[in-house]
């Protein structure tokens, strides 16, 4: 599956789930100047790690267009890509911010903002086919960070692994076929972060743990 061309992303007026059809077209009424569409990954497509979120965020990603700019939760998503050398430059919640992403890619479970934070399991479901496309796309993939259960159970499903092999666990890792690294985290949302849920240093741990990992790989004869 990896190394395949990149496959088609989803158009800007993307069809397929009539509820965030709906909603999106409600947005594009109420907030003309948002994005109001599917949002693209961010990052280069030789990275080695993806990191796959939930859903932007409605006046967040949903209104910049890029993955978690501007959203509450992409304020400790950049900070610690920063801190981890997997981003350079300044996070401005904008982006025109000019932050680079380096040897990583960012993109989302869902690619359309849902209405309160939370897509359906059919919308995942819809939406998985440029999820699966996006890993097939990236020829040099070592590591996917799922961040939240979603994300881990669309990762596995996108790769044809059974969810049930793989229980989501905060800062679990596993091995998974292919030479593929699945790294687990709570998601850096306002609610995981502010009930204390989610620390700084547990999300750094996840970033550290995937650091060694891709060290490891590219010291490997
Ligand atoms: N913004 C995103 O782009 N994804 C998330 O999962 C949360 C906020």
């Amino acid at each position: 599956m990896i190394g395949a061309p990149p496959s088609a992303a989803p158009t800007r007026d993307c069809p397929l789930c009539p509820r965030l059809v709906g909603f999106r077209d409600g947005n594009r009424d109420r907030y003309a100047a948002y994005h109001n569409a599917p949002v693209p990954a961010f990052g280069a497509i030789s990275a080695r790690m993806l990191i796959v979120g939930l859903a932007p965020g409605l006046h967040g990603a949903n209104q910049t267009g890029r993955p978690f700019t501007g959203d509450y939760a992409g304020d400790l998503l950049y900070q610690t890509l920063l801190r981890f050398g997997f981003a350079q430059g300044r996070y401005a919640a904008d982006p025109r911010d000019g932050l680079e992403l380096v040897d990583s890619r960012l993109t989302n479970a869902v690619r359309c903002v849902p209405p309160e934070n939370r897509p359906t399991a059919a919308e995942t479901n819809t939406c998985r086919r440029f999820l699966s496309a996006e890993i097939a796309a990236m020829p040099r993939l070592r590591v996917i960070v799922a961040l939240g259960g979603i994300a881990h159970q669309s990762i596995l499903r996108a790769l044809g692994q059974r969810v049930s092999g793989y229980k989501f666990q905060h800062g679990a890792v596993f091995e998974l076929p292919d030479g593929l690294t699945l790294a687990d985290s709570y998601h850096c949302s306002r609610y995981n972060t502010n009930t204390g849920r989610l620390t700084p240093e547990m999300f750094e741990a996840v970033f550290a743990a995937v650091r060694a990992i891709l060290d490891r790989s590219a010291a490997a004869p």
